[in-house]
Formats: C-alpha cells, structure tokens, sequence
C-alpha cells in the first residue's frame, strides 16, 4: 500500500520553479495520493491542470480565514460556483484564525458559516484551518454539522475527542516529528485509527530530519513512519488504514 498526503500546496509559488522534480520524488517515496489546496482561484485552475501518471490528485478550494476582508459578494459567489463542480473534491481550507487577526471575528465567522451550509447543500466535506479560536470553530461546527477533517490539528487530546464525536477526522502534519510534539503524540493515542489523517501542508511544517528546508509531500512519510512507530503499528497496516480513511471521506 502507498503513503498519501491529506493536505497539501504543490500549487504554491514556492513549487513553480521544480513541481516536476516534486512529483517525482512523490512517486519514489511512494507517496500516490495528494489532496491539492487552493485558497484562489487562479490557484485552483492551475493546481487542475497538475499530473503525474504514478499519482491521482484531489482538489480542495475554499476561503481562507485570512484572506476574509478582501473578499465581496461577487467573489464569494465565484468560489460558490466553483464549489459546485466535479473536480472540487472537498471545500477549504476554510475556518477561523485568531492568531493573526482579531479585529474581524465577526466576519470570519460569517464566511466559514456560509462555506458550511454550502457543505451541507452540496454534500462535500470540509477541510477545517483553526488557530487560536478552537471554541468558536467547534461551535459552528457543532451547528452546521458536515463530514471534515480538522487540518493540522494541533490542540488538545480532549479537543480532539469533541471533533470525533461531531465525525470529523483528525490529520496531523510534521509537526509531530518536533522535540517539543508532546501534546500531539497524546492526540494521536486518542484518535481512532479509522479517523486519522496525515498531511504535509508544505511548504509549511517541515518533519524531521529535513526541518530547515521547505516542506514538500515526499516528506510525509517522515510523519507516517513517526506515527506508526509511536502508535506501535506494522507501517503496511497504517498505509492500509490512511488509505481508507482518505476515500471514506473523500471519496474514490
Ligand atoms: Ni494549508
């Protein structure tokens, strides 16, 4: 079985200058399957038109919580006709973000919530972005339930328990593979194996050993492999699970 990664944006500049190079050394770690996120929509067109023939892509687009006050009725009726076609698996990366801006929760709030009933309308899961604002995303998750998964999760076990009830998937980047990754390796003990995920969400959160340089999806397997050690788990069983789950909630 092949690794996969649940999260992640090949589409980024950070890619244009060596995506050819990136998809191949998908292939030779044997990383098959990749969820593209796109926050715009030049993003979204370009990241369609990525192929490689050892790999099968998803496509996600949604409105980030940071880009929310440059975004008009015009432009949000934009994504929400994009949101209606095939090819976009999933909506988001969508949700709140506190950490860098306080001043407009309000709206933040607003557009993940629209985002959500647009979930729920269309039948498609949502990938959910939280930061420093964990209660007020799970509140309207809790209102607006949907399928998802929580990116990047990065708080509580007991957190994290409250999602799974809600049905939401748990997916956990490279920053378990850090010294100071205690309270994610207590997630992970705590989330059912048939709702965990595992992302890159390059070119962000490099794993060790290659923490100091971008972040790309063959280096997911740093976290697959760390996650199965620490789990106690025969890695062929974990690909085995990953895989289920990512078409469990994604789809084939
Ligand atoms: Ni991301």
């Amino acid at each position: 079985m092949n690794w996969l990664d649940s999260h992640c944006h090949i589409n980024d500049e950070a890619f244009r200058e060596d995506l050819d190079a990136v998809l191949e050394r998908m292939a030779e770690n044997d990383v098959r399957k990749a969820m593209i996120i796109s926050s715009y929509i030049d993003d979204y067109r370009f990241a369609l038109k990525i192929s490689h023939p050892e790999i099968s892509f998803k496509h996600s687009l949604g409105i980030y919580p940071g880009d929310v006050d440059t975004v008009d009725e015009e432009l949000f009726h934009s994504y929400e006709s994009l949101y209606k076609e095939k090819e976009c698996t999933a909506i988001g990366e969508i949700g709140l973000d506190y950490h860098w801006n306080k001043e407009n929760k309000e709206r933040q709030k607003e557009i993940f919530q629209r985002q959500l009933v647009l979930a729920q309308q269309l039948h498609k899961p949502v990938i959910v972005h939280s930061r420093d604002a964990i209660q007020d995303t799970y509140d309207l998750m809790k209102k607006y339930p949907v399928q998802g998964v929580m990116h990047c999760y990065s708080d509580s076990a007991e957190m994290a328990r409250e999602f799974i009830k809600l049905g939401y998937y748990i997916s956990i980047s490279g920053t378990v593979t850090w010294k100071n990754a205690r309270e994610s390796l207590e997630v992970i003990r705590n989330v059912p194996l048939d709702r965990l995920l595992i992302e890159t969400d390059c070119p962000y959160l490099t794993p060790v050993p290659k923490r100091g340089s971008r972040n790309e999806p063959a280096y997911v397997v740093y976290t697959g492999k760390k996650i199965a050690e620490e789990l106690g788990l025969d890695e062929e069983v974990f690909k085995i699970q990953l895989n289920e789950n990512y078409h469990r909630l994604f789809g084939l």
